[in-house]
């Protein structure tokens, strides 16, 4: 069969531009609708979307005063919208650092299993202070032990998954077995973050695992993905970065005896969709005029550990900023927007507007057509499984995204039309896990 593209529609509130809530068209109470969730979930499903997608933090991550913010818990948003679709996969972020193995695991099983299959976990270690702030800490972990959390945490998850085996229900009424004891596992982890007994409280679930997906770029960050993930989510402005991130984590997988197409990778797209290129770009503007850049300052200053009368917003980004290796909150998308800034010798106001539209993911303004040909350049070229479609404006962005290019991705023969599986890995062409007991025990019975 010919590979064919993966698409996710990555959902946020009224979309990812910045100012996109303040347009006449925009809900500004969207973000705590759930039926607006639905409608989106139900769109990107009538688009044969593999999943949508649901980032978050948890912390109160805008300034309150100055845009729509605050966010239902994307989990729930998961079930919900699990219940009023049927096909599409269901991605939702959960942090490494701010939660227990043994409640999130039994949370994403439960997803899965409310679901009949199609959960997937966007797995974080969140950066920043003002999360740490809410968890008893005064600052960020070390980025590092961020990472090594994390392998830990999926570690210890995925021993939970795998603490029933798949044939551990008997169901046998007429002697009163239900369930066989031999085969649900106490494990008794124990390691440098957790210990964890185990087994789980819920069988295991259609998928076994939910789909495991990653979203830093980091060196540790890489490393992880290389080891973890079946998706990566990455925000890379140029096919050559791109190309290269694609190569480098693709070899990192092989290197690790993985096969290499068990790793999707998925950059980031904000598409803005007009008529005409021309109307594209009108439409661009428009959005960037009402973002407020004082706000976006202060932001950036914040991101460059910068005091913010050190940002001029007429000027360029000053000579001497930090350093990757300073700085323990998102590293790669530090170098990101300090080489973007670099590259296109933008001043403050104007890399305010470039990062408006999706805080780093490449904003393309361009007609359907033109949509379609740069995805279908960037997959071609070895820079993208598939991609992360970011609308600027929800719902409609989305709405225009899967009724003028989904119908041109099919006709190039690229994307599916229609869906081939019932869940998340079956849309990506994953496999189902080996349960890790189950295959330590027919090694010694062998
Ligand atoms: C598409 C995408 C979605 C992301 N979603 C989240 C998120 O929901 N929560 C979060 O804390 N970080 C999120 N991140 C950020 C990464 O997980 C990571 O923290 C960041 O890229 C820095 O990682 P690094 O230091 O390894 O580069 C996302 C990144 C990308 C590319």
């Amino acid at each position: 069969m010919s590979r064919t593209l993966h698409l996710n529609a990555f959902l946020m509130s009224t979309g990812h531009h910045e100012a996109s809530w303040r347009l006449p068209e925009s809900d500004p109470l969207a973000h705590m609708d759930v039926e607006h969730y639905i409608r989106l979930a139900q769109i990107a499903e009538r688009g044969l979307f593999d999943s949508i997608f649901f980032a978050d933090s948890p912390v109160l991550e805008a300034e309150p005063g100055q845009r729509p913010t605050g966010k239902l818990e994307p989990t729930i948003l998961l079930t919900a919208a699990a219940l009023r679709t049927s096909r599409i996969g269901l991605i939702a972020t959960a942090s490494t650092s701010y939660n227990d193995p043994y409640n999130l695991a039994r949370r994403f099983a439960s997803v899965d299993w409310v679901s009949g299959g199609r959960v997937g976990w966007n797995i974080v270690t969140t950066a920043g202070a003002d999360a740490a702030r809410n968890f008893g800490l005064d600052d960020v972990p070390d980025h590092r032990l961020r990472y090594e959390k994390a392998a830990e945490f999926v570690d210890v998850s995925t021993k939970l998954w795998d603490s029933w085996d798949d044939d551990a229900y008997v169901g046998d009424k007429q002697i009163g077995i239900h369930s066989d004891p031999d085969k649900v596992h106490q494990f008794d982890h124990a390691g440098e973050f957790f210990r964890v007994a185990g087994p789980l409280n819920v069988p295991r679930s259609p998928q076994a695992y939910p789909v495991l997906v990653q979203a830093g770029s980091s060196e540790d960050g890489k490393g992880f993905a290389a080891r973890y993930a079946e998706a990566v989510f990455t925000a890379q402005q140029t096919l050559d970065d791109g190309k290269a991130f694609y190569t480098d984590l693709k070899d990192r997988a092989r290197r690790l005896g993985r096969d290499p197409e068990a790793v999707k990778i998925l950059p980031g797209i904000v598409p803005v969709i007009g008529d005409t290129e021309a109307h594209a770009r009108e439409l661009d503007e428009e959005l960037a005029n009402l973002i407020l850049p004082d706000y976006q300052r202060r932001n950036l200053a914040e991101r460059f550990n910068l005091p913010v009368e050190a940002l001029d917003l007429d000027g360029q980004l000053p000579e001497d900023l930090p350093l990757e290796d300073d700085i323990q909150d998102a590293k790669s998308r530090f170098t990101l927007i300090v080489n973007l800034a670099r590259r296109e010798r933008l001043t403050v106001r104007e890399l305010i507007a470039r990062l408006g539209g999706g805080r780093g993911h490449r904003t393309f303004a361009g007609t359907a057509e033109q949509v379609a040909d740069t995805i279908q350049e960037w997959f071609v070229s070895g820079a993208a499984d598939g991609f992360n479609i970011m609308p600027a404006v929800l719902p409609s962005g989305l709405e225009t995204f899967v009724d003028q290019v989904v119908p041109i991705l099919q006709q190039r023969g690229l994307f599916r039309t229609e869906y081939e599986s019932t869940t998340l890995r079956g849309h990506y062409g994953l496999a189902r896990p080996e349960n890790q007991f189950t295959v330590a025990e027919s090694a010694i019975a062998r």
